[in-house]
């Protein structure tokens, strides 16, 4: 069922109850157990779940990213804030001399280094739940634009 029409019967459920006990004359009929009241809750707790459409909205750009994020979203998101401006003595995007020595230590050893931190490069550069394939596609990332 759509959460919408989910939406729809609760407001509808909760229209009938409201009404019901609105119009009683005899309001003790209405003094509901605790055990009673505790039924009728959980009875009505899975209609109850309005789901409102800005609640959606944020819902869904993430159930879209639970793949795995591509290296250049992952660099736009942790990367590019040390290394488009070279904070902290970080090798530059874009500066291939600024990579040479880097590569030459052997792809693994890059990676590695991403993964695990290496002096002023933070582990997983602060990404904390990047996986160890998102890091190595956004290192690849980041060579490929430092060409
Ligand atoms: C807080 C700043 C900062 C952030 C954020 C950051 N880095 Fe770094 N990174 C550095 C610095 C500084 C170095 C240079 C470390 C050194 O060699 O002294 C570095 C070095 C590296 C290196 C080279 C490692 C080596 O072996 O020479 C790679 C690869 C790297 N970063 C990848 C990444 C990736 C991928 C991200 C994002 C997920 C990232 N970094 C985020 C600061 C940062």
């Amino acid at each position: 069922m759509s959460q919408l029409k989910k939406a729809g019967i609760a407001a509808v459920a909760l229209t009938l109850v409201l009404g019901i006990s609105g119009c009683s004359s005899e309001k003790e009929e209405l003094n509901l157990t605790a055990q009673q009241e505790k039924e009728m809750s959980e009875r009505l707790a899975p209609a109850g779940e309005v789901v409102l459409e800005k609640d959606v909205a944020t819902v869904a750009p993430v159930a879209a990213a639970s793949g795995p994020r591509s290296g250049e979203d992952v660099f736009n998101k942790s990367c590019t804030a040390c290394h488009s401006t070279g904070a902290a003595g970080a090798p530059k995007v874009g500066v291939a001399a600024d990579w040479t020595a880097r590569v030459d230590q052997g792809m693994e050893t890059l990676y590695a280094n991403a993964i695990n931190g290496v002096r002023g490069m933070p582990p997983k550069g602060l990404c904390m739940d990047c996986s160890d394939d998102e890091m190595k596609a956004t290192v690849d990332y980041m060579l490929e634009q430092s060409k």
